[in-house]
């Protein structure tokens, strides 16, 4: 069984223009210690399929369809039950680590807390507890420094506090969305790093959520690629990286820098994401998609599955430029 099983997810939000259909349909799974990457521009539906399954919508959205963890469907079970979940069992991680953490508490209190409340230690073993995570997402004098106050911390040093925070009851499988957006590339690498050791030291499942491909590559087992609240792709992240079989996989990967390639060859996709409130009748991608097809813009492609790779286009792989 998966550890995570999304099936038809749907995320609607009703707004005074009407409803805005953020995530159509969205199915796939992870196992247990496996990476994902979930890759697509800005207002894809990336973030709210994970806010969907984490019960954390805004107050206008619902989501429809199932996510099931360990075989228990997040989205119908009790708050209870799913604050457990979120407590003990799955983690989140955000942009920006102040949303997760508490300004006016020293690091050692707020860490404490989380173990003394879900794991019932008592303050010591859990303050020796806390470190040793902080240790392990490389806090430099970690015994030290654990007494400080998050703004006492560098933007980098406090995204592994918040990654140390979100570990501290081992959870099975971490969501970590843009975790990197707001950092430089070097502290951007050093995150990354970071979210390597804890996979490979605690075998924590992951999701990656991002809109930078520069940063899956190596990292993420399988890549997953949206558009519209849409999967247009799905593979290993080598096949896909390698030969990608849906053009605006292909797009994507031709806007990301690589030293093995002149950067006058960067090319942005032109167009504008669609509006989720007015998706079109056929292929959500049609208005940009260079290699359009005249029944692309009627009719839906159907999300198929080759092997190990998914794809929903209409173009013959071959054709895919
Ligand atoms: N509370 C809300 N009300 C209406 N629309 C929303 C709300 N929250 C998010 N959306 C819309 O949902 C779509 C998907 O957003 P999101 O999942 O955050 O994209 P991203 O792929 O950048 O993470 C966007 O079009 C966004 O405007
Ligand atoms: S279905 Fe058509 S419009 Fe959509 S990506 Fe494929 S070729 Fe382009
Ligand atoms: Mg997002």
């Amino acid at each position: 069984m998966p550890l995570l099983e999304i099936d038809n997810l749907r995320v609607t939000f009703s707004t005074a223009d009407g409803d805005v259909n953020a995530v159509n349909g969205v199915s796939f799974d992870i196992n247990q210690g496996e990476t994902l990457a979930i890759v697509g521009e800005s207002g894809s539906g990336k973030s709210q399929t994970a806010f969907a399954m984490m019960g954390l919508l805004a107050k206008n959205g619902r989501a429809a369809g199932a996510a099931r963890f360990d075989g228990k469907d997040l989205l119908t079970m009790s708050n209870r039950d799913l604050n457990q979940i979120r407590a003990r069992e799955m983690a989140m991680i955000f942009q920006d680590p102040m949303t997760s953490l508490n300004p006016y508490m020293r690091i050692s209190d707020q860490m404490a807390e989380v173990l003394m409340l879900h794991k019932g230690m008592g303050k010591a073993a859990a303050i020796n507890e806390a470190t040793k995570m902080l240790d392990a997402v490389r806090i430099p004098d970690a015994r030290a420094r654990i007494t400080m106050f998050p703004h006492e911390f560098s933007g980098g040093m406090r995204q592994r506090i918040m990654i140390a925070m979100a570990l501290l009851c081992q959870p099975r499988l971490l969501i970590a969305d843009e975790p990197t957006t707001a950092l430089d590339v070097t502290v951007q690498a050093q995150i990354m790093q970071v979210l390597g050791d804890i996979r490979r030291d605690f075998g924590t499942a992951v999701i990656l959520i991002t809109h930078d491909l520069g940063v899956v590559a190596g990292f993420c087992d399988r890549t997953l690629v949206m558009y519209g609240g849409q999967i247009m792709e799905e593979g290993p992240t080598d096949d896909v990286f390698a030969s990608p079989v849906h053009p605006y996989t292909s797009g994507l990967l031709k806007a990301v820098p690589r030293l093995d390639r002149a950067d006058a060859t960067l090319a942005t996709i032109a167009g504008e994401p669609p509006d989720m409130s007015r998706l079109p009748a056929g292929c959500p991608f049609s208005p940009r998609c260079a290699q359009v097809l005249d029944n692309c813009r009627a009719e839906r492609p159907v999300l198929a599955t080759r092997g190990n790779r998914r794809r929903a286009c209409h173009l013959p792989i071959k054709e895919v430029a």
